[in-house]
């Protein structure tokens, strides 16, 4: 049990207050970026996928929209949650324990948003908690994020659409034929570069070793990496 005397982290973003648990991401530089280039309109189905403490969640909330924001990692269920309750959007907002879409099945939205876990990660070097799940996105960063866009046509109404943030090195013209590849148009909503994380200098060798598109220099330790967020459309 956590000592009394533990002290509470506490995040304000645009008016909303968010209490951080244990075990669940801080907002960083991605997921500002991530909701800097959200739209919602009021009476939108929103589904965020990996939620962690509910930035998007919350923000989508305030708006107006009726969200379900899902996340593997029980304490950034609950934080979500709690956060929802905090700014006073609970009636708005279910959060549901669970991997990717398993959650949601049967279930279609106006727009499904995600900041994954989309680290590269060299073979055996994954781990089963909770800053690992924020993080490692599999060998070729894509693991997540291949299944969020293949399941993405099924869940989305006609017209619908999906929002997602990806690093440069996992390929800006990879993202666009994949969500063409799923049934959805694509189009860049919004660019930043952004400081290179610094989990990944640990592994800029197996980054740089799937970088096809060259969006890393070939020598030296990068300082900056560009950020993308990605949006595919839904055919009406
Ligand atoms: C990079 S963090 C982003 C958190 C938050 N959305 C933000 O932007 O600050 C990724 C989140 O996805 C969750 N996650 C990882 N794998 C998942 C999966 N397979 N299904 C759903 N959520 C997942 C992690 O637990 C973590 O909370």
């Amino acid at each position: 049990m956590a000592p009394a005397d533990d002290g509470a982290l506490l995040y304000l973003y645009r008016g909303a207050l968010f209490k951080i648990a244990d075990g669940v991401q801080v907002p960083k530089a991605g997921s500002l970026f991530f909701c800097r280039h959200l739209e919602f309109q009021a009476g939108e189905r929103v589904l965020e996928l990996g939620c962690g403490a509910g930035l998007a969640t919350v923000l989508a909330a305030k708006a107006g929209c009726r969200v379900v924001a899902t996340d593997v990692v029980p304490e950034a269920v609950e934080c979500a949650r709690e956060n929802a309750i905090l700014n006073g959007v609970a009636d708005r907002v279910e959060v549901r324990l669970g991997d990717c879409y398993e959650p949601v099945g049967g279930m279609t939205f106006d727009l499904i948003c995600t900041n994954p876990p989309q680290m590269p990660t060299p073979p055996g070097r994954d781990r089963e908690d909770p800053v690992a799940a924020a993080d490692n996105g599999g060998v070729d960063g894509w693991e997540i994020l291949d299944r969020v866009i293949q399941g993405a046509s099924r869940h989305l109404a006609p017209g619908g659409r999906l929002v997602f943030t990806v690093f440069a090195f996992l390929g800006q013209k990879a993202a666009m034929s994949k969500l063409e590849a799923a049934g959805l148009t694509p189009r860049i909503v919004g660019r930043e570069i952004q400081a290179f994380p610094r989990i990944g200098y640990e592994r800029l060798d197996h980054i740089r070793s799937l970088d096809a598109e060259g969006a890393l220099p070939r020598t030296g330790l990068p300082k900056t990496v560009e950020r993308f967020v990605v949006q595919g459309t839904k055919p009406a």
